[in-house]
């Protein structure tokens, strides 16, 4: 294939997956030279093809168009795995957030739980005990892995779900956020191919970008997780380096695996001898008897990188992250000490004298209680403003839910319009690099429930109405 015919044949992928919408304005010819690297002529030769094949019209003056959509009578089935070679995801978050961090403004597109909801005091406490105790040396001592007592505590607590993982083998990092990026930058090399999950946590996708890798997206259900036979597919025609995905209460679909998928994901993986990099992040946020097990418990091979951390349940400010890295252990270490050199030594200190009071599993307790109900309030409210065409996805974890608008509106619209409001959501287009989920949006559930916020509901319910009609 020619070069230009590569180009159009990528283009054609883009608008059939709806990363271009008809009537979106395409990269002009000098923007595509230089996100594609070629020639102007390579370039504006496949701008032409597509022009002839009827798929995108050039407006004078303006640039290049997708064309109308032609009716057809079948929509086709949804991809069950998208490839991507290039993520480009980090600005269009970037805005969301941005423009959700404004002091009057609700947060529900917020990815923390409401901060009330953390024990301050006690936390406070144990700051104020380690300012007072602090030697001169522990700055040394808690150099990366990471202070031992708190990578003790960690690897007593996979004790307790009855996982060997020696406390060796746990490196302490900012936040998980630094120990996913660290496993995956550990176990690729850019342009190698790595599986996520469709819809993902944006910050997977931002990894990539970052990290210049290329993306397999499979599908996943919000009921029954990852499709395993289309990663079965995907493992069989790529050649995949790494799996990054969650397990536990997902984000931004809120499903748990069952014990059975966990067991046959680390199965298919290990088969193709591809690493998973499990984010556990919200595994305390169950609403059972029972803290389900990550894929990491049913693992005998050393390939899972397990990541999780302290923020979505304790404290999201001291950023304390870990990731229990078996065999990859020394290799992240070397890669935190060219990034960050380590997590910060006082935070690490505090969380040691918090978790000595034995306090924790009671916030914990209590956490999950407040979490459950005001999901319960949050999920009422919905009920009783938004149309009976949305379609509210309800969860047994965590603090989010997904809502569904009719195939027809975007979220992203909705979420502007809420804006105006002071009212933030975040619509489904932050979650995967294709243009599939923009019906959708995420909504943290955690905050207090009170008038303003069943009063913002009110709100949201009449703005999807007036888009309605
Ligand atoms: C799914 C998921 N993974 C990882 C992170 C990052 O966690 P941390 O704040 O510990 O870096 C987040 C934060 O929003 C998240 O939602």
């Amino acid at each position: 294939m020619k070069k230009y015919q590569r180009l159009a044949q990528q283009l054609i992928e883009q608008i059939d997956l709806g990363v271009w919408q008809p009537g979106d304005r395409l990269p002009s010819l000098r923007e595509q030279v230089v996100s594609s690297g070629m020639s102007f002529m390579t370039v504006s030769h496949a701008y032409q093809m597509l022009e002839s094949q009827g798929r995108i019209v050039a407006r004078p003056q303006s640039g290049y168009y997708v064309a109308p959509r032609a009716v057809s009578k079948k929509p086709a089935p949804p991809a069950r795995v998208i490839s991507d070679e290039s993520v480009d995801i980090n600005t269009c978050i970037f805005e969301v957030l941005q423009a959700s961090r404004e002091p009057s403004v609700l947060p529900f597109a917020s990815a923390f739980p409401d901060p009330h909801l953390f024990p301050l005091r006690q936390l406070n406490r144990s700051l104020a005990q380690v300012s007072k105790t602090a030697s001169a040396m522990s700055v040394i001592e808690n150099l990366p892995p990471g202070n031992r007592e708190l990578r003790h505590a960690i690897a007593r607590r996979y004790a307790l779900q009855g996982i060997p993982v020696s406390p060796d083998d746990i490196v302490i990092t900012a936040g998980a956020l630094e120990a996913l990026n660290l496993s995956l930058q550990a176990v690729t090399e850019p342009g190698d191919w790595v599986i996520v999950e469709n819809p993902c946590f944006y910050g997977a996708l931002q990894a990539l970008e970052r990290l210049r890798l290329k993306a397999l997206a499979v599908a996943s259900d919000v009921k029954d997780g990852i499709d395993l036979d289309a990663l079965a597919q995907a493992l069989a025609t790529w050649p995949v380096k790494a799996c990054w995905l969650m397990t536990n209460s997902q984000n931004p679909l809120g499903f748990t695996l069952s014990a059975e998928k966990k067991a046959r994901l680390v199965a298919l993986l290990a088969a193709h001898n591809v690493v998973l990099i499990e984010d556990d992040v919200y595994s305390e946020l169950y609403f059972g008897r029972e803290k389900p097990l990550p894929a990491k418990a049913w693992d005998r091979t050393d390939m899972t990188l397990h990541c999780s951390s302290f923020s979505k349940c304790l404290v999201p400010g001291f950023r304390i992250g870990w990731v229990a890295a078996g065999k990859h252990a020394r290799r992240i270490q070397q890669l935190q000490l060219m990034s960050t050199l380590s997590s910060s030594s006082p935070m690490q200190l505090a969380l040691v004298d918090y978790l000595s009071t034995r306090r924790y599993d009671a916030h914990l307790r209590r956490l999950r209680r407040q979490l459950a109900e005001r999901k319960q309030l949050a999920w009422q409210a919905m009920l009783r403003y938004f149309p009976s065409e949305v379609k509210i996805h309800h969860n047994d974890s965590g603090y989010f839910l997904w809502l569904e608008l009719p195939a027809h509106l975007d979220a992203s619209e909705l979420s502007e319009r809420a804006l105006a409001h002071h009212i933030s959501i975040a619509p489904g287009k932050m979650f995967s690099t294709s243009g599939a989920w923009r019906p959708f949006f995420r909504f943290n559930t955690s905050w207090g429930w009170g008038e303003k916020e069943d009063s913002a509901v009110h709100t949201l319910g009449d703005l999807i109405r007036q888009m309605l009609k």
